[in-house]
């Protein structure tokens, strides 16, 4: 059993016609997605708005009708996955790069559900490295400051060139191991110029979907 796709798919009972649904990033909002694609070929009427380019692309293709913001008031539900979920709901995204559209479209959705599979539940934050999105002039600097946090700061690359955003920013990849306090770390890495934002979302998730590979769903309401 896949257990991003159950989760994903869960997530997917939630959307009824004439929502405005927020469209994540990544191999569990991959599931979504397709899901979403098969409601609307079923009838579902909806209007999405994407995370990224890349799942713009898909729902495109899946013939899922597309928005901008200035064709809406506000998201009703956004699906998306995470890189780790603790045990207050907090989490690091942007494993895929795409942190800085996921965070805008989760802070305009009235509920943002959090889809993954138990892998990515933890009790503390910080093993996976936190990817912050930073601008490319004096990302030297910029990633300097941010290795004075107290991690190990590393450019982001992909096949040996730099990964580019969507954006066309750079990712920063800090090695905390651990992180104590989210919301003060969110807060300080924010206030360093150059940095665009940071894949910690604290106090986002509505509800927290988590699928095993035996089947079984869990869900946090939060
Ligand atoms: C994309 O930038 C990320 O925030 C993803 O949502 C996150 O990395 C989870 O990805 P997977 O669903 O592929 O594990």
């Amino acid at each position: 059993m896949e257990a991003k796709k159950i989760a994903a798919e869960r997530a997917v009972d939630y959307i009824e016609d004439n929502m405005v649904v927020g469209l994540g990033t990544g191999s569990t909002a991959y599931w979504a997605i397709k899901k979403l694609g098969l409601r609307v070929k079923n009838g579902l009427d909806i209007r999405t708005i994407a995370t990224s380019k890349e799942s713009e692309g898909l729902a495109r293709e899946l013939g899922i009708k597309l928005v901008s913001f200035s064709e809406i008031k506000e998201i009703d539900i956004t699906i998306d996955g995470a890189d780790e979920v603790d045990r207050h709901y907090n989490l690091i995204k942007g494993g895929g790069g795409a942190l800085l559209r996921e965070k805008i479209v989760a802070a305009s959705s009235k509920q943002f559900i959090v889809v993954v599979d138990g892998s990515k539940m933890v009790n503390e934050l910080g093993k996976f490295p936190l990817p912050v999105e930073v601008v490319r002039f004096a990302y030297e600097r910029t990633t300097k400051k941010l290795s004075d946090l107290g991690c190990q700061a590393i450019l982001r690359k992909s096949k040996d060139k730099v990964f580019i955003t969507d954006n066309g920013n750079y990712i920063i990849d800090c090695h905390f191991d651990s992180i104590k306090d989210s919301k003060e770390l969110h807060k300080n890495i924010n206030m360093i110029p150059g940095v665009v934002d940071n894949g910690l979302f604290v106090n986002m998730a509505n509800r927290v979907i988590v699928g095993h590979s035996n089947g079984i769903i869990e869900e946090f309401k939060v």
